[in-house]
């Protein structure tokens, strides 16, 4: 009997505070134009005071828990991918157990900074495949605004913060040709130094500041997603003109429209959220999804892919049938 892991539901959430491109200008020298012309965001959202990574994370689990159908004690494991957690420990997927009251079952969080969606989701597609869970609500959430360096132009113009969630199922295959067809995931040690932080626990006692060399970022993120999208179809025996939708990591319109260009994806097929949001890190791809399946955009038995590149550098892709 073939298993499929299907996605049943999806859900987001946006802390409620606007930072404007015209708001950055009265905090750092930098203009909107600059900002659009080269990455596409004209605002983002980020915390106030109370908000943490775990309570946006609740609220978009709650919402793709809802969609689902589902009820909370349906629920076998939460797996969050996340950056920026509330504390050091607990993980942020405890605090979305106890808030949304799901059984005792595993929870743990993951970190592959912008790519932690697409790893979370096949590490979340594995347990399913053995039989280890039925129902995973997986999470990406961060609160990107707590580690920028608000004087530094050339990294808080770019990140936000929020969450975003979907409720993965194992479905026996005879009943359902939806589901993940295969995930692709890469990790490259070597390039750690163009996209880290300035300290962490270990080494400083505290969670450090994003640094990052933004044309080198970029250089590897328009060859490797070409590479992790180009894999992801021909070994599926897809080519773009098979795909419905391209939801990619929501970082940059320029590194999208690249990947979308190599594909021979118009630009119709390719969803786009940066531009209200900025980089949410491992919350974009959940984001972007939730808002074009609410949308109307994602339908049922489309065939979608995911992609995501990080700190890391990470970098993967899944495949699937929504
Ligand atoms: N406002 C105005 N000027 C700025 C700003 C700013 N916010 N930031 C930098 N500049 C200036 C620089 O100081 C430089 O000035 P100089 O020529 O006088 O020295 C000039 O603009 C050009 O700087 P570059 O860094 O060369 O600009 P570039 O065209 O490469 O754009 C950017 C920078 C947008 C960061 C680009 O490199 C990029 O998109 N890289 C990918 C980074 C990314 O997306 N990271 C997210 C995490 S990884 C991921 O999610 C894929």
């Amino acid at each position: 009997m073939t298993i499929k892991s299907v996605i049943q539901g999806t859900g987001s959430y946006l802390p409620s505070k606007i930072l404007t491109n015209a708001d950055l200008e009265k905090i750092v020298d930098t203009s909107d134009e600059w900002i659009f012309q080269r990455t596409g965001i004209r605002q983002r959202h980020v915390v106030s005071e109370g908000e943490t990574t775990s309570t946006l994370a609740i609220e978009a689990a709650r919402r793709a828990l809802e969609a689902s159908g589902l009820n909370a004690e349906d629920i076998d494991g939460v797996i969050v991918a996340t950056t920026t957690p509330d504390l050091t420990f607990p993980s942020v997927a405890v605090h979305v157990q106890e808030a949304l009251g799901l059984p005792a079952n595993m929870a743990f969080d993951i970190q592959a900074v912008c790519t932690g969606f697409v790893y979370a989701i096949s590490t979340a597609h594995s347990f399913l495949q053995t039989g280890q869970a039925k129902n995973i609500l997986v999470i990406g959430a961060e609160t990107m605004s707590r580690i920028l360096d608000w004087t530094d132009r050339t990294t808080c113009v770019l990140f936000g913060d929020g969450a975003g969630a979907v409720v993965l199922s194992a479905v026996e295959g005879e009943k359902e040709d939806r589901g993940i067809i295969s995930t692709h995931l890469y990790a490259d040690g070597r390039k750690k130094g163009i996209l880290c932080t300035s300290g962490g626990v270990s080494k400083t006692q505290d969670a450090g500041m994003i640094e990052m060399q933004g044309r080198d970022v970029f250089k590897y993120a328009v060859k490797l997603m070409h590479d992790v999208v180009d894999e992801s179809l021909s070994e599926n025996g897809y080519t773009g003109a098979d795909l419905d939708w391209l939801v990619p990591h929501q970082a940059n319109v320029r590194i999208i429209s690249a990947t979308a260009d190599k594909l021979g994806l118009p630009m119709e097929k390719v969803v786009m959220t940066v531009s209200k949001h900025g980089n949410t890190s491992a919350a974009s791809i959940p984001l972007a999804l939730d808002q074009a399946v609410r949308a109307g955009q994602i339908q049922r038995n489309q065939l979608i892919l995911l992609e995501a590149l990080g700190g890391g550098l990470t970098w993967g892709a899944t495949l699937l049938r929504f």
